[in-house]
This record gives structure tokens, C-alpha cells and sequence, in this order.
């Protein structure tokens, strides 16, 4: 017994060493000493989700206090522009108060992201009304009078809402199997995790109001989540990677409901996108050469920039 313990304790070690020897010396990218120093891929695509953060964190801020990061971080814009066009929205209680907690944890997610990687300062953000009506009038393809106005009520900021977290979210499915330290694939589920919870928060709060009919559109709820989701899979040119509140059976969890409060794909697993496709939906230009809708100057970092002039 003394003797097969003693073997034991002296193995453990031993297959340790062997363990870690080998992954190092075979593929210095996954030694897990090495995870304070990830490598050039791994920087890239941390750093590219901050673009993301950037919106969500002004977006939140403004529409739950009427002030974003120049007021609440200063630091962490690292003295980029402020946004265009941001502002307070007119929301009840119950949203106020969810949309405040997101706009922390956004300013949460920047620190996380510039703690690992240095990351750019915030890059020109277009926030205005008109931003985002343009992307309405894209999704229905006609121009609605009055242009729709994302900080008019709650309805309509939780509509505009729609709008952020999904993206990020499909980003970090994609950015997960790319990483190559331990440490990023942390931080990525890490950001992951809070995005698709936010994301479940506005789709579950729309969902409770999908027949609503959205004045003075004539259009219910439901009919602009489905609108949102197919010009995003148009314009990111990748197939359906997006879905309305309520879709065809066909399309529901196991074929066998039509009711959609969260995304999933074939066996309800997230969608992925890559930082590609991102761009082309961000830019509502379908090409991630050609910035424009959030980003009239385009993203930043080094993924973004490596398609601008
Ligand atoms: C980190 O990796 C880069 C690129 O491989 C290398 O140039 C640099 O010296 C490394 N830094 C540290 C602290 O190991
Ligand atoms: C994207 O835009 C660039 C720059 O204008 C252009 O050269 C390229 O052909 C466009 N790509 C597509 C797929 O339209």
C-alpha cells in the first residue's frame, strides 16, 4: 500500500511535467505559462469586440442618465471623440433601471478588454436619431414618417436595444475557437456570458410585447425584430444568422415551436460571426471596406482598419 502511494505521488509529477514540457514545447501558443503574453492573433481579436463595448456602453449610458463615458470613465475613452447625437431616452422605471445596470456592466467589459489588451481610444460613434432610423427604413426598405426615434419611449429604446448586444454576441461565439491562450478564451466567455444575458433581458422584455403595435408605424413589435434580423443576415452575407421574437415552426427550437425568445441555430446552439461580418452590419454598408451607419470613420483596431484606406 506504503509503496503503490509513494509511486503515485512520485507519477503525478512526473505526467505534470511531461504534460506541460510537451504543449509548451510543441505549441508554445497553449502553454499555459505563457497566458500574460498571448500572441498577435489572440490581441487582434480582443482588442476588435471594444468597438462593440464602445457603442454599448455610450448607448446604455446616455439613455439611462443623459451623460456616457466622458462623464462616468473618461480614462477608459482614452481621449477618442464623444458620440454623435447621443441622448437620454424616455423610458419607464423597470427599463431605466435595466438599462442603467447593462450601462455599468459595458463599462465593466471595457476595463476587462484594456486590461488585457491595450486596445485604441473610442472611435467616432453616431448615436443620432437619424442613425438609427436609417437602419429602420433599411430593414422595412421605405422611409418612415416621422423617422423612427430610438429615445422616444421604451418601446422604442428596447427595439433600438435589439439592435446591440446580439452582435456582440455572435462576435464572441466566433472569436472563442480563434483564441489561442487560456486566458482569452476566459475573457471571451467571460464577456459572452453577460452579452447573451443582456440579449435574453431586451428580448424577453420584447417578447412580453411582440403583438404591440409600434406607433405611429402600424407595425407590431415582432414585425421589427423579424425586419432587424433579416437585413443583419443580408447585409453580413453569411446566411441566416439571425431571427426574429417569432419565426416559422420550421425555424423554432427542435422544429416544434414559433415562439423564438432567443436565437439558436439548428440544435439551439449561438450563431458565430466573424469580425468581417460584424463590420458589414455595423457599417449597414454590407462591406467592410465601406464605413458608415454607427461608424461614419469606421472601426478601430487592427482587424477593422486593415479594410480602410
Ligand atoms: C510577447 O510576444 C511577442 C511576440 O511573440 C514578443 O516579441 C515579446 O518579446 C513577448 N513578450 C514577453 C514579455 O514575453
Ligand atoms: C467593398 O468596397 C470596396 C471599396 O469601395 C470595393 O473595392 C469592393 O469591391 C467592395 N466589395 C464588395 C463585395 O462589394
Amino acid at each position: 500500500m506504503r509503496i503503490i502511494e509513494e509511486r503515485r505521488s512520485l507519477l503525478v509529477p512526473i505526467v505534470m511535467v511531461l504534460f506541460f514540457f510537451n504543449t509548451c514545447h510543441l505549441q508554445v501558443m497553449s502553454c499555459p505559462m505563457q497566458t500574460t503574453n498571448c500572441t498577435d492573433q489572440d490581441r487582434k481579436l480582443l482588442e476588435f469586440p471594444l468597438n462593440l463595448e464602445y457603442l454599448e456602453a455610450e448607448f446604455f449610458l446616455f439613455g439611462a442618465l443623459g451623460f456616457g463615458l466622458d462623464s462616468v470613465a473618461p480614462s477608459l475613452t482614452m481621449g477618442g471623440p464623444s458620440p454623435i447625437g447621443a441622448q437620454i431616452a424616455n423610458l419607464d422605471r423597470l427599463t431605466r433601471d435595466i438599462v442603467l445596470q447593462f450601462a455599468w456592466q459595458e463599462v465593466g467589459h471595457l476595463r476587462a478588454i484594456k486590461k488585457t489588451v491595450k486596445g485604441f481610444a473610442r472611435p467616432l460613434l453616431d448615436l443620432s436619431k437619424k442613425s438609427f432610423a436609417k437602419v429602420m427604413d433599411d430593414a422595412f426598405g421605405r422611409k418612415f414618417v416621422p423617422p423612427f426615434d430610438p429615445y422616444a419611449n421604451s418601446y422604442n429604446y428596447l427595439i433600438a436595444s435589439y439592435l446591440v448586444p446580439y452582435v456582440g454576441l455572435t462576435g464572441y461565439v466566433g472569436a472563442n475557437p480563434k483564441l489561442h491562450c487560456p486566458a482569452s478564451r476566459k475573457l471571451v466567455a467571460g464577456l459572452l456570458g453577460v452579452e447573451s444575458g443582456q440579449d435574453a433581458v431586451i428580448r424577453t422584455m420584447l417578447y412580453a410585447r411582440a403583438k404591440h403595435i409600434v406607433h405611429p408605424y402600424g407595425v407590431s413589435v415582432a414585425a421589427f425584430t423579424d425586419r432587424i434580423s433579416d437585413l443583419r443576415n443580408k447585409l453580413g452575407k453569411r446566411g441566416v444568422k439571425d431571427e426574429g421574437l417569432v419565426v416559422h415552426k420550421a425555424m423554432g427550437a427542435e422544429e416544434n415551436v414559433a415562439g423564438n425568445v432567443l436565437v439558436g441555430d439548428k440544435m439551439s446552439l449561438a450563431f458565430d460571426r466573424t469580425p468581417e461580418e460584424i463590420l458589414r452590419i455595423v457599417y449597414g454598408s454590407g462591406n467592410e471596406s465601406v464605413p458608415g451607419g454607427f461608424y461614419p470613420k469606421g472601426a478601430d483596431g487592427e482587424i477593422a482598419k486593415s479594410y480602410l484606406d
